[in-house]
C-alpha cells in the first residue's frame, strides 16, 4: 500500500558557512591507495524524476564502496589511518600499497581499533583493522540483526552487544581508549573531537567524485541534496563541500520519526538526547544524539529537516529496485524524503527546489545489508535486482579509478 503518513518538516533559515578544511584531495589520494578503490557510479534516473516531478534525479550509488556495501569505509578508513599515524609516528609518504602500510605498522603492534556502530561504520573500521594487521573490538546496540553482527565478525573483529541503544554503545566504547586501543568513533563528545572530524573529512571523497562525474557528464550541480542523518557526520561533509558553491544547493536532512535527534537539536537550539528505543528499519540513522562537532555545520546549512515513518523507506526500496538500484533500508532514506515531500507537502516544492527545473542528488548510502529483510520488503533478492538491470538509468561522467 502506498504510504499515507505525513512527514514532519522543520524549515530552517540557512546562514553563511565556511567550506570545511580543504581536505578532499588528500583523502582522495589516500582512498586511491586502498584495495578496490573506484569511484562509485552516479546515475541519472528519468523514471524517478518523472515519479517525483523533479527535472533531473541523480543517484550516487554507494551500495558497493571499497568492497563493502555502504559509503562508510570512506570515513572509517581515513580516521583509522590518521589515528594510527598519530599513535605510531610512521611516515605517511612511505607506502603506496596496503601491504606496505601494514609492514610499516607491524613493529608497533599489538594495536586495537574500537568503535560503536549501528553496523556499517563498525564493519568498515574492522575491515581497515584487518587490512593493516590490527585487532578490532566493535560494540553494537541490543537488537542488531544477526546478519549485521556476522558481517562485522567476518572481518575478524570481536563484537560486543551493549544492553541499550547506539548512544549507550558509544558511552561504553568511550571508556576503552588506552595505550594500545584507538577509539575511532564517527560521533564526538567533549574532549573527543579530532577523530570524528577525520571521519567527516573522509566522506569528502564522495562529494568530490560526484562533482567530477556530473561535470564530466556535462550536468549542472545539484540544486537540492538530501542528507540522511544519523549522528550528522555525513550531513556535515555534504554541507562543507557545498558551502562555497554559488548558489548553494538546498540541503534537506532525513531522519526516521523515532530517531529524529537532529530535528530535536534544531528545535532546542543545541544538541539534545532523545530517549530510546529508537526503533526504525533505517538502522544506520537510529541514533539519539547528534554529533556535537557536526551540529553547527548542519544547522547553518540545512534548509529543512524531515522525519518520516519507515513505510516511506520501504516504498522507496521498491521504487529504486524497479530502476535496478539496490538500496537497503537506510540507503533508501534520501529518496524516501523526496517522495514523502512531493506526495504529502507539495506546497514546499518551490521553497525546497523540488520543481521541474531542479536537479536532485540522492545518495543511496548502503546496499542490502540485511538481505532477508530486503527480500521481505522488495519481494526479490538483491542479486536479482542487479541482474535484471530494470529501469532506464544511465551512468553520468565515468571516471578512471
Ligand atoms: C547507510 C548509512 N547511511 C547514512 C548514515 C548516516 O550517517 P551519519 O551517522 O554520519 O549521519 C549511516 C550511519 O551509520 C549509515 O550507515
Amino acid at each position: 500500500m502506498h504510504p499515507q503518513s505525513d512527514p514532519k518538516v522543520l524549515l530552517n533559515a540557512v546562514s553563511p558557512l565556511e567550506r570545511g578544511s580543504h581536505v578532499s584531495s588528500e583523502t582522495l589520494e589516500f582512498h586511491k591507495r586502498l584495495p578496490g578503490y573506484a569511484p562509485t557510479p552516479v546515475f541519472s534516473v528519468p523514471g524517478l524524476a518523472e515519479r517525483l516531478g523533479i527535472g533531473t534525479v541523480l543517484v550516487d550509488d554507494e551500495s558497493e564502496r571499497l568492497g563493502l556495501p555502504a559509503f562508510k569505509m570512506l570515513g572509517a578508513s581515513w580516521a583509522s589511518y590518521r589515528s594510527i599515524i598519530e599513535r605510531t609516528g610512521i611516515d605517511p609518504t612511505g607506502w603506496s600499497t596496503i601491504e606496505e602500510l601494514a609492514a610499516l605498522v607491524r613493529p608497533h603492534l599489538p594495536l586495537t581499533l574500537a568503535t560503536a556502530t549501528d553496523g556499517n561504520h563498525g564493519r568498515a573500521v574492522a575491515r581497515f583493522a584487518r587490512l593493516v594487521g590490527l585487532d578490532a573490538r566493535i560494540w553494537v546496540p541490543v537488537g542488531t540483526v544477526d546478519a549485521r553482527i556476522a558481517a562485522i565478525e567476518s572481518e575478524g573483529a570481536t563484537v560486543s552487544v551493549t544492553d541499550g541503544t547506539y548512544d549507550d554503545a558509544v558511552a561504553e566504547v568511550a571508556s576503552v581508549q588506552d595505550d594500545r586501543t584507538l577509539v575511532v568513533s564517527d560521533t564526538s563528545w567533549p574532549g573527543y573531537e579530532i577523530v570524528p572530524q577525520w571521519v567527516i573529512d573522509g566522506y569528502s571523497t564522495m562529494m568530490s567524485e560526484v562533482e567530477e562525474q556530473t561535470s564530466a557528464g556535462g550536468l549542472p550541480d545539484p540544486t537540492v541534496i538530501v542528507a540522511p542523518l544519523g549522528v550528522g557526520a555525513l550531513g556535515a561533509a555534504i554541507a562543507s563541500h557545498y558551502a562555497d558553491h554559488e548558489p548553494r544547493p538546498v540541503i534537506i536532512g532525513a531522519e526516521p520519526t523515532n530517531a529524529a535527534c537532529v530535528m530535536a537539536a534544531f528545535e532546542a537550539g543545541e544538541v539534545v538526547t532523545i530517549p530510546g528505543p529508537h526503533d526504525t528499519i533505517m538502522v544506520g540513522l537510529s541514533c539519539g544524539t547528534a554529533s556535537p562537532i557536526a551540529f553547527p555545520t548542519i544547522k547553518a546549512a540545512l534548509s529543512a529537516t524531515v522525519s518520516m515513518d519507515d513505510e516511506w523507506a520501504e516504498e522507496s526500496m521498491r521504487l529504486l529496485a524497479t530502476e535496478g538500484i539496490v538500496a537497503g533500508e537506510t540507503g533508501a532514506a534520501a529518496f524516501a524524503t523526496l517522495l514523502a515531500l512531493v506526495d504529502r507537502r507539495p506546497d514546499l516544492r518551490e521553497e525546497l527546489n523540488l520543481g521541474p527545473n531542479d536537479v536532485a542528488l540522492v545518495i543511496v548510502t548502503e546496499g542490502a545489508t540485511d538481505p532477508v529483510n530486503y527480500r521481505a520488503i522488495v519481494g526479490v533478492d538483491p542479486d536479482a535486482v542487479r541482474r535484471q538491470g530494470w529501469g532506464r538509468k544511465s551512468e553520468v561522467g565515468t571516471l578512471d579509478s
